[in-house]
């Protein structure tokens, strides 16, 4: 499904370009365009590794309780994911080990952590939590004049607590997008039973033969909801994969392809459409944005610790394509999506977007369609604007008191 492009290396670039550029700008390979400084960074993030957060109905392991993790928690191996990514990111912004030079060629974050330098927003759902503490370790481990532990261990000497802040589930339209709102919920059970979307997940199984097949050995008995089920299948499978659990054969003809397509196309759904995004991820999409024109009123580096619907979602509303074939496809646990704000020479601010898709992988430079790789703030506002994105708050979330809604 990842689909070949032609990743061109063109000569350099001017500063701020106010008008359309052909996607497929400059990206050298230390991911600066010429001519800006990196003046604020914020990361968006998916958790690492984790275990099933539900098994599905035929599971030979569905009364496992994965502890000591139990379910939809962190495991050992997201962990590592994380603080890899904190690696990743500490070289990226503050430099490498033995004093080399950041790879983003800013020093924009300091050695060690202070407090104030960065504010954390995770959902409320634990494993962005989790996420957001191996992540610190590996971004900022404390120097000599922060070490704190007395009793001889090491612990002190690699690990300082840094917080985060929890958008509470009920308010949450930024990164799991669980605020309440009952027209969202109508919608998303509409877009479930979208016969186009069930069509979509047919399609990319090959057929209904394989679709019937599936459907049978997972013990899925809702059509209309199936790719919701098909997309439980595919995560609970790929969870359990990841712990080196034996997987049944019955998958053998349809795991991991063409499943994870289908789960691709579920993971769509948070954000099918204008309705869906601003209910869901409306927040972050204004976030974003104010922090990138008032960098001086925020910490330099804004995490937000969330879901690979999240990432999906963010390269939507900002219309990102990906100028590598690396860059394509759904976010793996731990992709990573950064938003760097840089400022031209003529004092402009833009966003430069950048995107790992997995843990280890590539740093790909993302495009805004109708944009450069330096997009102008003003630019992309306009190209949000044009799109509908903003101004958020068009759709209200009450419905008529007699409607039900429920997942039948
Ligand atoms: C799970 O537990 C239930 C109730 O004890 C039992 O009937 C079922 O067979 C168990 N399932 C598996 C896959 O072990
Ligand atoms: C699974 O197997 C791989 C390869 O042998 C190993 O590196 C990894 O640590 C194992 N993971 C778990 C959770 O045991
Ligand atoms: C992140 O948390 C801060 C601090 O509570 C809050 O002011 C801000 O609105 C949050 N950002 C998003 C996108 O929810």
């Amino acid at each position: 499904m990842t689909t070949a492009l032609c990743f061109m290396l063109l000569a350099a670039l001017g500063p701020a370009v106010a008008g359309p550029l052909p996607p497929g700008g400059a990206a050298p390979a230390d991911g600066t365009a010429p001519d800006t400084t990196l003046v604020h960074v914020q990361a968006l993030f998916r958790h690492g590794a984790r275990t099933p957060t539900n098994p599905y109905p035929s599971d030979p392991y569905y009364n496992n309780t994965y502890m000591p993790y139990g379910l939809g928690h962190l495991t050992k191996h997201g962990r590592q994911m994380e603080y890899e990514l904190g690696q990743y990111l500490r070289e990226r912004y503050v430099g490498g080990p033995d004093g080399a030079a950041p790879s983003s060629g800013t020093a924009l974050l300091a050695e060690e952590y202070s407090t104030g330098a960065v504010l954390v927003n995770t959902s409320a759902v634990e494993r962005t939590q989790e996420s957001v503490a191996a992540f610190f370790a590996g971004l900022w481990p404390p120097g000599e004049s922060q070490a704190w532990s007395t009793d001889g261990s090491r612990l002190g000497h690699l690990w300082v607590p840094i917080p985060y802040h929890i958008i509470p589930a009920d308010e949450d339209r930024a990164i799991a997008g669980t605020a309440l709102c009952p027209s969202r919920d109508l919608e998303t059970l509409r877009v479930y039973k979208d016969p186009a979307l069930l069509k979509a997940a047919v399609d990319a199984l090959g057929g209904t033969e394989t679709f019937e097949y599936t459907k049978k050995h997972a013990g899925i008995t809702d059509q209309q909801i199936a790719v919701l089920q098909l997309a439980a299948l595919y995560s609970a499978l790929a969870c359990q994969e990841d712990l080196n659990m034996t997987l049944p054969e019955w998958p053998r003809p349809v795991y991991p392809e063409p499943l994870r397509t289908v789960y691709h196309l579920f993971l769509t759904t948070y954000s099918y459409n204008l309705q869906l995004r601003q209910q869901n991820f409306g927040d972050l999409t204004t976030g974003i944005l104010s922090a990138a024109r008032q960098p001086e009123a925020h910490p330099k580096l804004l995490v937000y610790s969330a879901h690979d619907s999240t990432i999906t979602a963010a390269i939507t509303i900002f219309q990102l394509e990906p100028q590598d074939a690396a860059g394509m496809g759904i976010p793996e646990f731990s992709a990573c999506l950064l938003f760097e704000l840089h400022r031209d020479a003529s004092g402009a601010l833009g966003l430069q977007f950048f995107y790992r898709r997995e843990a280890g992988g590539p740093l790909v430079r993302m495009i805004p369609k109708g944009c450069g790789p330096f997009c102008p703030l003003g630019v992309l506002q306009s190209i949000l604007e044009d799109a509908g994105e903003l101004p958020i708050g068009r759709y209200k979330c009450d419905v008529p008191l007699t409607t039900e809604i429920k997942i039948d």
